[in-house]
């Protein structure tokens, strides 16, 4: 299998991040699948919309996003599986977004602008998420200096518990090189199928905010698992690094 690469990451040191990502819990009670994340003492929670149309199933809006918020002050990081997100970005500000992590494939550069000056306007910060078949388009790079996530899509969007895409490795790398060559230290995110037994993958290319629905919510202990994940990623960061 795979593994064995190493980035050269010793010019940027990226901490580890656990993001749950309440999807792969209990679709019936979202507040359950937030209050995990609190209790493991996860970095950012991961909030998973979908249209319909942008990926193939729907989830929740903005209401359900602004009634979590009550319950905590941890980084929302909403994850925007949709078309025409500028329809509904007044909305997630509204409803407490922290990160909007948009869809390059919805966007174009001076859409982009436009979300970026309004999100920025409100002290919230962007990302942008990439399927695991889409390349980094030029407007993308020319925009790194903006962002505060990359978010490498690692199974297509949709579903959780789906296996790691493992042929979007040789993106990831170039990502990764990319954004040290730049000496921006963003978060670099991996999203889909990251588990125990995957995670090295991906961390020794230089992912560092770690999604995990299954990789959490299917456990028989979901709140140890966001340690048990985060201790497997720092060592397998250890050994990484060259
Ligand atoms: C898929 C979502 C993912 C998903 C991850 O469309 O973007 O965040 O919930 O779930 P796992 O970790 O189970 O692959
Ligand atoms: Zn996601």
């Amino acid at each position: 299998m795979l593994v064995e690469k190493t980035m050269p990451l010793a010019d940027i040191k990226r901490q580890i991040k656990i993001a749950p990502s309440i999807l792969g819990g209990d679709q019936a009670n979202f507040a359950a699948g937030l209050d995990i994340a609190v209790k493991g003492g996860a970095d950012q929670v991961h909030l998973d919309v979908i249209d319909g149309h942008f990926a193939p199933n729907i989830t929740f809006g903005p209401g359900t996003v602004k009634a979590l918020r009550k319950r905590t002050d941890m980084k929302f990081d909403t994850h925007l599986m949709i078309d025409e997100p500028e329809k509904f970005v007044d909305k997630f500000l509204d409803a407490g977004s922290d990160l909007f992590c948009f869809h390059a494939e919805a966007l174009t550069g001076e859409r982009f602008d436009a979300l970026y000056s309004k999100i920025h306007a409100k002290g919230k910060v962007i990302g942008l998420a990439l399927k695991p078949s889409t390349e980094m388009a030029p407007w993308v790079e020319q925009r790194l200096d903006k962002l505060d996530t990359l978010c490498v899509m690692t199974v297509n969007p949709g579903f959780s518990g789906q296996s790691m895409i493992m042929s979007v490795m040789p993106k990831l790398e170039k990502i990764t090189q990319m954004l040290n060559d730049k000496g921006l230290p963003i978060d670099i995110e991996i999203d889909g199928g990251v588990e125990l037994e995957t995670l090295e993958h991906v961390v020794r290319r230089g992912g560092n905010v770690l999604v995990a629905g299954a990789g959490v919510y299917y456990k028989p202990d979901p709140i140890k698992a966001v340690g048990i994940l985060r201790e497997k990623a720092k060592q397998a960061l250890g050994t990484g690094v060259a």
